[in-house]
């Protein structure tokens, strides 16, 4: 009898111990994951993937980690006001879910944020950067993309979208292109988009009314214009991403610019020599242009080619070949792309 007692009580000891041994794991993972020790909240709600749906593991293949995002917000150009009020409104509540989603209502973020403006011009780039800042699971969701692929589980997979965000929470839950998602499209079946309008819309209420929830929608549209009143509504904080302005066309240049070894003035001239519906993205196209046509020469030299076959070519040594860009480059890529006056 007394051997069996010692026994369980060995056992016992045995479990604890591993329980614990686990838990400290656990807690150093995460340290080293977030910089943070974890919240009861996130112990609570922590989701591994066996507790997903089928629906739900679908859509936990959009999800990027927040470590594989290279983007942040000091690398986009202009946008000062806006950068600045998602630091305060929403990147703070994220980093901090068990104080700003919690009982005091005020200290709430908005739960629907819409970027809108002409393409180009930041808005995904932006959405990414809060997901990395914030350090909390991004998940990106083209809808069209999915109904061409499960069509007609649209709005189950939308209902599994919500459900699987509530899992991850703190967490972004992004729409691109939201207008081609849930607008009224043409001839094609028109009570399946209106369900699906439907159902967008009661789940953004849900998340309005079940104040727990740590996550926040953040949606984007390149017409606006087209964009139904009822969901505008469910988006309460609206930015407008406009074409940047001379200061900030200067800025997008210096960022894209940055390795390039042009003086700041010459930047600023250049900047200041573009047509003013030039976009961030045709600012990346165009810089990524020049440097091409400044190696064109060195790609089709068969010296280079066998030294990179032979392995005795590396990135950073074709960039250091590549040496400064040349401004003439720079403005024959613009002007072919019909970027500057001529
Ligand atoms: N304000 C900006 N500052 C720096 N780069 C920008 C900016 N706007 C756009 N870009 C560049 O253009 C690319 C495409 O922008 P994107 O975010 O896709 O635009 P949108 O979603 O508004 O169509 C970005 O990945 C980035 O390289
Ligand atoms: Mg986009």
């Amino acid at each position: 009898m007394e051997e069996l007692k010692s026994a369980v009580y060995r056992l016992m000891v045995t479990m604890l111990i591993s329980l614990v041994m686990c838990a400290i794991q656990y807690v150093a993972t995460y340290y080293s994951e977030h910089g943070t020790l974890p919240s009861w909240s996130t112990l609570s709600l922590s989701a591994t993937s066996e507790d997903y749906t089928t629906y739900e593991s679908e859509i936990a293949a959009n999800v990027v980690k927040p470590e594989t995002i290279v983007e942040r917000l000091r690398d986009i150009g202009g946008l000062s006001r806006v950068k600045e009020d998602i630091r305060a409104n929403v990147l703070v509540p994220l980093q901090h879910p068990d104080i700003f989603f919690g009982a005091v209502e005020s200290l709430h973020p908005p739960r629907g944020i819409l970027l809108h403006g002409p393409p180009g011009t930041g808005k995904t780039m932006l959405a990414r950067a809060i997901a990395a800042e914030a350090k909390c699971p991004f998940i990106a969701l083209s809808l069209s993309a999915l109904e061409n692929k499960w069509y007609g589980e649209t709005s189950k997979l939308l209902g599994a979208t919500f459900s699987l965000a509530r899992k991850m929470q703190p967490c972004i839950l992004f729409f691109d292109e939201i207008d081609g998602m849930i607008r009224t499209r043409g001839d094609q079946d028109q009570s399946a988009v209106y369900g699906l309008k439907t159902e967008f819309l009661s789940h953004m209420d849900g998340i309005q009314t079940t104040q727990h929830d740590a996550f926040i929608v953040i949606a984007c549209t390149n017409c606006v214009g087209s964009l139904d009143p009822a969901i505008k509504r469910r988006l309460p904080q609206q930015y407008k991403i406009d074409f940047p302005n001379n200061n900030e066309r200067t800025a997008i240049l210096r960022l894209h610019l940055k390795k390039s070894g042009l003086s700041p003035v010459i930047i600023e001239e250049f900047a200041s020599s573009l047509n003013p519906n030039v976009t961030g993205s045709d600012i990346r196209e165009l810089v990524k242009a020049a440097w091409a046509s400044q190696r064109k020469k060195l790609m089709m030299s068969t010296q280079f080619l066998s030294k990179i076959k032979s392995g005795r070519m590396s990135a950073k040594s074709i960039e250091s070949i590549t040496g400064k860009l040349k401004l003439h480059n720079l403005m024959q890529a613009a002007q072919e792309k019909k970027l500057m006056e001529s």
